[in-house]
This record gives C-alpha cells, structure tokens and sequence, in this order.
C-alpha cells in the first residue's frame, strides 16, 4: 500500500457545483487523481440525502453507516462522491473472508543490515488512519462475527 502521508487535500469543492445539490457547504478535496481514485461515472444519479451524508463523512472525518435494498447503489455512491472530490477510496468486502490480520496487521520477519529481525507489518486499518482515504466496509452484514469490528 502505497504511502499518501504527504498527500494533503489543497482545495474547497463546492456542494452545489459538483452535485448540484442546493447548499453553501463546501468540502474538502485533491486537484490531482491517484491510484487509489475511483473512476468517474458520468451518468451516475446523486441522491439529495446520501450524498449529503457521505460528504459529510469527508468533510469531518466521520463515519457514515448506508443501508439499502440490494443494487441500489450503496457502494457505487460513495466511489462517486471520491471520484468528483478525487479523493482515494478503498473498497474492503468483508464477505471475502478478511481476516483480524488484513486489517489490522501481522509480524513478519524481514531483513535489516543482514539480519533477520521480526517487524510489525501494518494492515488495512492503520493505513486507512494514517493516510488520506475513505475506507469502505463493504458488505457488513456478511462479515465473519469472529471479526468483531
Ligand atoms: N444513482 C445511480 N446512478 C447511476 N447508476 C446507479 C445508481 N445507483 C446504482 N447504480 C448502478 O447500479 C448498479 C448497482 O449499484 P451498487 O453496486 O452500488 O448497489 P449496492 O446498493 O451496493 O448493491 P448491493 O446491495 O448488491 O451491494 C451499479 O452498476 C451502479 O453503477
Ligand atoms: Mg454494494
């Protein structure tokens, strides 16, 4: 996973603009794509009141909890909200068997100075805090119990 530390969001996008959503509200965004950015759907459809609360996600750093019949475009609409704020999003399906150790990190044995030393490999989690990035938990309700978020 690539390092985004120095990757800091350098301008204010207009709510009404962008989602032609009839607001003052601004929200944080990036002038430049990554990786990690979703490609733009052009036909995509913005709900007044989800995209609302998903930018309010961005916008204060908060979680934001979307339910909805199947096919509805839960995960769709949050990719399209990061992709007009160019803002790197990763798509976590916890039905694919993700394990405590994909998110959260494991022990691994690596080489330093020609020594093999034990060292702390970050995971998905850790990544996701300390880099610029919507994390999306995707399939929540068909996560392993076991996991325990
Ligand atoms: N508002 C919309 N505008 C345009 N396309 C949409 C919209 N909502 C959903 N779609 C399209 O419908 C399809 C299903 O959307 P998506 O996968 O986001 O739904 P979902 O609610 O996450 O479904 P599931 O519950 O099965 O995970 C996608 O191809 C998506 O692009
Ligand atoms: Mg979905």
């Amino acid at each position: 996973m690539t390092n985004l530390n120095t990757l800091v969001p350098d301008m204010k996008i207009s709510v009404k603009q962008i989602f032609g959503i009839d607001t003052e509200m601004k929200v944080d965004g990036f002038s430049k794509k990554n990786e990690y950015v979703p490609e733009v759907d052009t036909n995509y459809k913005f709900d007044r009141d989800t995209t609302l609360a998903i930018i309010s996600g961005f916008a204060y750093n908060k979680r934001v909890l979307i339910q909805g019949y199947h096919g509805t475009g839960k995960s769709t609409h949050i990719e399209q909200v990061a992709a007009r704020l160019n803002w790197p999003c990763v798509r976590v399906n916890l039905d694919s068997h993700i394990s405590r150790i994909d998110l959260i990190g494991k022990d691994a044995i690596v080489i330093k100075d020609s020594k093999q030393v034990t060292e702390f490999k970050e995971g998905i989690l850790p990544w996701s805090i300390q880099n610029p990035v919507a994390l999306v938990f995707d399939e929540y309700d068909a996560e392993d119990q076991m996991l325990c978020l």
